[in-house]
């Protein structure tokens, strides 16, 4: 069983808000991104970790992000217009790995990904014939809002869970589901619609997505007590 990461690292962070792409801003003294490169190069499971990059990005700094790990690294610049995009064009842009290997794609933005929970989703997907995900079951209870603003219905939680990464699946599935499906907001998504059921895979909520600067605070929250 071979694993690649594979990491879409060419948004523009608009939500963000901030004067230069989020995976750049400074998290616990490194560049964002920095934080969950060095978690999945520090897998000895996986054996190369891709980043995707804007083909105009000049902000990479360079050998230096991957310090110890820079061998197990490969920077492609090859980002598009949307993270289905990105992704897709990382893993037609990826050598050495074959149709059937296992790709875990990663956000960038999930700065605070554990060893732990990427062990956890290589050991629970195994040899599964379709693939997995990180992902928590919801915990409050959800309305769904009318056109006035207003409460319109109360959704069940029950069976609910949000979506994290990496999302674990073979390189040539993964890239025939997003051939068919383009819109898509994450991997899963695209093998859904080709009709299979990915595997879920409970992590917890230090996985977070930094999309707005409230979060960038807990990911440094979540980082420092993580080292003390
Ligand atoms: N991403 C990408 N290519 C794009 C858009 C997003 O590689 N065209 C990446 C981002 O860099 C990020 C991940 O996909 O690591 C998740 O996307 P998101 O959190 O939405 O980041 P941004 O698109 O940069 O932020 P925003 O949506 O607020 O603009
Ligand atoms: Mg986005």
């Amino acid at each position: 069983m071979v694993c690649h990461a594979l990491i879409p690292a060419a948004g523009g962070g608009s939500r963000m808000g901030a004067e230069c792409p989020k995976q750049y801003l400074t998290l616990a003294g490194q560049p964002l991104i920095r934080h969950a490169l060095a978690t999945l190069c520090a897998v000895p499971a996986i054996a190369c970790v891709h980043v995707v990059l804007a083909p105009d990005d000049e902000q990479w700094p360079g050998a230096d992000i991957g310090g110890e790990h820079a061998a197990r690294l490969r920077v492609l610049r090859c980002g598009g217009a949307t993270r289905a995009e990105s992704v897709a064009n990382g893993l037609r842009a990826m050598e050495g790995v074959h149709d059937d290997d296992w790709v875990l794609v990663h956000d960038a933005a999930r700065a605070c990904l554990s060893v732990a929970h990427v062990e956890k989703l290589i050991r629970e997907v195994g040899d599964d014939p379709v693939g997995g995900i990180l992902a928590v079951p919801v915990a409050d209870t959800l309305k769904r809002a009318g056109p006035d603003g207003r409460i319109a219905a109360t959704v069940p939680r029950e069976g609910l869970w949000q979506a994290q990464t990496p999302q674990m699946f073979r390189r040539g599935m993964l890239l025939r589901a997003l051939r068919a499906a383009p819109a898509v907001t994450d991997e899963a998504g695209a093998i859904e619609a080709l009709g299979l059921h990915p595997k879920l895979v409970a992590a917890d909520a230090t996985n977070l997505k930094v999309t707005y600067p409230l979060d960038l605070h807990l990911a440094g929250w979540i980082l420092a007590n993580r080292e003390r």
